[in-house]
C-alpha cells in the first residue's frame, strides 16, 4: 500500500540531499559498476567514513577490473591492511578474477549471477543490481531496516520479521512495469504509472533510504521534521517512532 507520491518525494529529497560518495557517479556521469562493486564490498563490515580513503586508494591503483583481476593477491592483501575482514580481501581478488575469466570482463547485471561470484551475498547481490544496473530490488541494510520498520510500524520483532520488512521495503520502488504475462509492459499497460521517476530510479530509491536513514531516520531523535516521508509514517503517528526496530529481547 504504498502512496504513488512517496518514491516522488522520497527521490525529490535524494536530489537535495544525497551525500557525496566517492563511488557515486555525479548526476549525468556513468555508474561503474567496478565502484559500486568495491565499495559494497568495503561497506559489508566497514562505516562509509573509513571507507573513503581505502576506496581512493584501490581505485587509484587498480581503476578497472581488469587492473585488479591482474593484480597478485599479496599487493591487495598489501592495500587492504587495516580494513579488517581479510576474506573480503582475498574474494575481491578472486570475483576480479571471475569476471574476467566467466564474463568477459564485464559484471553481470542480475542478482542471480551476481551471487554466483566469491564475496557476493544476497544483500551484495540486490545493492549492486540495483545500484549499478537500476534492477527493480531493495538491498535492505540496517538502516532501511530502521526507515521501513517505522514507516509502517512493524511491531514485530527482528529477526523474525525480516522477510516482512523485505517485502515492504520492495513497494517502496513503485509499481512494476512487468505485468501479469511476465514481459515488461512499459509504454504498453499506461494505467501503470508510477511517474518517470520511481520506473527507472530503483538504486536511487535505494539509496535515498540508505542516506535518510543515516541523517534523518536516526536511532535515536530522528529528525522527523526534515523527513519527506512523514506524512506517510506510522510511526511518526502513534508518536513512537524511536521503538522501532522491535527487537527480541536478550
Ligand atoms: N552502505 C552500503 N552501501 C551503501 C551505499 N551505496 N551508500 C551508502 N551507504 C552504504
Amino acid at each position: 500500500p504504498a502512496p504513488t507520491g512517496r518514491p516522488t518525494r522520497l527521490l525529490a529529497w535524494y536530489d537535495r540531499n544525497r551525500r557525496r560518495l566517492p563511488w557515486r557517479a555525479l548526476p549525468g556521469e556513468a555508474i561503474d559498476p567496478y565502484r559500486i562493486w568495491l565499495s559494497e564490498i568495503m561497506l559489508q563490515q566497514t562505516t562509509v567514513k573509513a571507507v573513503g580513503p581505502y576506496f581512493e586508494k584501490f581505485l587509484a591503483r587498480w581503476p578497472d577490473v581488469e587492473a585488479m583481476g591482474r593484480a597478485s593477491l599479496d599487493d591487495i592483501l598489501r592495500m587492504w591492511a587495516g580494513l579488517g575482514y581479510y576474506s573480503r580481501a582475498r574474494n575481491l581478488h578472486a570475483c576480479a578474477v571471475a569476471v574476467l575469466r566467466d564474463h568477459g570482463g564485464r559484471f553481470p547485471d542480475t542478482e542471480e549471477d551476481l551471487r554466483a561470484l566469491p564475496g557476493i551475498g544476497p544483500y551484495t547481490a540486490a545493492a549492486i543490481a540495483a545500484i549499478a544496473f537500476n534492477r527493480r530490488t531493495m538491498p535492505v541494510d540496517g538502516n532501511i531496516e530502521r526507515v521501513v520498520t517505522r514507516l509502517f510500524a512493524v511491531d514485530e520483532p527482528l529477526p523474525k520479521a525480516k522477510r516482512r520488512i523485505q517485502t515492504l521495503a520492495a513497494t517502496l520502488l513503485g509499481p512494476s512495469r512487468v505485468g501479469r504475462d511476465g514481459k515488461n509492459c512499459a509504454g504498453r499497460d499506461m494505467k501503470i504509472r508510477a511517474g518517470r521517476d520511481s520506473k527507472s530510479r530503483a538504486g536511487d530509491i535505494a539509496q535515498a533510504l540508505m542516506d535518510l536513514g543515516a541523517a534523518i531516520c536516526t536511532p535515536k531523535k530522528p529528525a522527523c521534521v526534515l523527513c519527506p516521508l512523514n506524512d506517510d509514517c506510522a510511526a511518526r503517528a502513534r508518536g513512537d517512532q524511536e521503538t522501532f526496530p522491535r527487537k527480541v529481547p536478550k
